[in-house]
């Protein structure tokens, strides 16, 4: 039986911050951040979205003329969740109105979560033929203002139905894993920001997908030849260009120019949109299927997961006949086009306006009101959502 991705949302808050003017607010190099890390705009989003509202407008896509009854699973995986006990997916099984039959819950493993959940829902499918399931991957992340992380923050949520015959991408059963109890990247529970040891979370990225990649290629038979693409999780774009830069001399020099302009693809939308954690690596194939026009069906796409913490996956998946249908090229540019620059003061006011972390009621600023979904305030420790009419 096929198992995959039958259909795909995209949703980022529809407003950023230009990567130059952040530089030079921090008196650093400008080049820094576009060229030596690889940003060149930032999501922000203000207090009324958050991984609910983001997840609901992405899922909303995603569902789009989809058969309701068949739904028997939403997974909303998330770091970046907005209480410690309930699941954030059932407020999206609320704005939806879906099924009140079916498995809802919140899965966290950092920014693995996304295909934690994948491979949940491929599995769920399997056991359970005719059912689909619906995968949310929604973050915004946050290190703080002036923070070395600061230039990799980002926000915006990806939305997967998965079903039997997909009509986009069949995720093949080839995974390669690896788990270690490591701590490059984490967030306490007092506080909205993680934290990081930047040089050593790269390392360990890059770590983490050379294992799983040696594994992979011993266990398949496969060489990088037998991928039309490489697709990373991004939390920065110049951070999947540095783990496949460490295997690309195993391809000829033809095998590598395709590979390489296949990734300059699959980071158009990071590039301006920033982390979203459990999202990235499925916003480098939204990006990818968008982006670029040499793929066809048939062709093989290796994917590279990774959260701190920390787990890697690399697995392969397929891109089905329909594909080119059910994502159009350059589907979502309007999303990012129609978006309104702020000027960084504004985008430090908004970062400061936060939900409280304390008993006291709270509303969220109507006039940052925007997408589907909000989050108009907290009363009585309640946060309270509703569509944005
Ligand atoms: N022009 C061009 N390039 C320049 C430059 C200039 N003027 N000035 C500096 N650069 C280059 C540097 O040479 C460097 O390039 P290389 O990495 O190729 O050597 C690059 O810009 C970055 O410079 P630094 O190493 O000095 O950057 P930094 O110390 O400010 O830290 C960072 C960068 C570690 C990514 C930091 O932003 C950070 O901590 N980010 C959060 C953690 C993170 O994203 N880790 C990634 C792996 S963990 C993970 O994947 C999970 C997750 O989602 C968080």
């Amino acid at each position: 039986m096929t198992i995959g991705i039958d259909q795909l949302g995209l949703y980022t808050p529809p407003f950023f911050i230009d990567l130059r003017e952040l530089a030079t607010a921090r008196g650093v190099e400008p080049d820094k951040y576009t060229i030596g890390i690889g940003q060149d705009q930032q999501a922000v989003a203000p207090s009324s979205q958050d991984v609910v509202t983001m997840g609901a407008a992405a899922a909303k896509e995603a569902l789009a003329g989809q058969d309701l009854s068949k739904l028997g699973l939403l997974i909303l995986a998330t770091e970046s969740g907005v209480d410690a006990s309930k699941a954030g997916a059932l407020y999206i099984h609320r704005l939806l109105g879906l099924p009140a039959s079916m498995r809802v819950f919140e899965l966290k493993e950092a920014c693995y979560g996304g295909t934690a959940g994948l491979m949940m829902a491929r599995d769920y499918v399997a056991a359970h033929p005719g059912k689909t399931a619906l995968v949310i991957a929604s973050d915004i992340a946050r290190y703080g203002l002036a923070t070395g992380g600061e230039v990799t923050q980002g926000a915006g949520a990806v939305a997967m139905v998965v079903a039997e015959a997909p009509r986009i991408l069949a995720v093949n059963d080839d995974s390669a894993l690896h788990a270690d109890d490591i701590q490059d990247f984490w967030r306490p529970m007092y506080t909205d920001q993680a934290l990081a040891r930047g040089k050593y979370s790269t390392e360990q990225y890059i770590a983490f997908f050379d294992e799983v990649w040696a594994t992979y290629r011993e266990k398949t038979g496969r060489t990088l030849a037998d991928h039309a693409a490489m697709l990373f999780h991004l939390p920065y774009t110049k951070m999947g260009l540095k783990a496949l830069k460490t295997v690309l001399a195993e391809a000829t020099p033809a095998a590598q120019e395709r590979l390489l302009a296949q990734y300059q693809a699959s980071i158009q939308y990071s590039r301006r949109i920033g982390n979203i954690y459990t999202g990235s690596l499925y916003l480098g194939l939204v990006s990818l299927l968008e982006n670029s026009e040499t793929l066809a069906a048939g062709d093989r796409l290796g994917l590279f997961s990774y959260g701190s913490g920390a787990v890697g996956e690399f697995f392969s998946a397929t891109l089905q006949p329909q594909f080119r249908q059910a994502v159009p090229l350059h589907g979502h540019a309007p999303l990012l086009a129609q978006r309104k620059q702020l000027a960084i003061a504004t985008y430090e006011q908004l970062f400061a306006d936060s939900w409280p972390n304390d008993p006291s009621d709270y509303q969220s600023e109507p006039a940052w009101f925007a997408g589907p979904f909000v989050m108009s305030g907290v009363t009585g420790q309640e946060r309270q959502y509703r569509a944005n009419d």
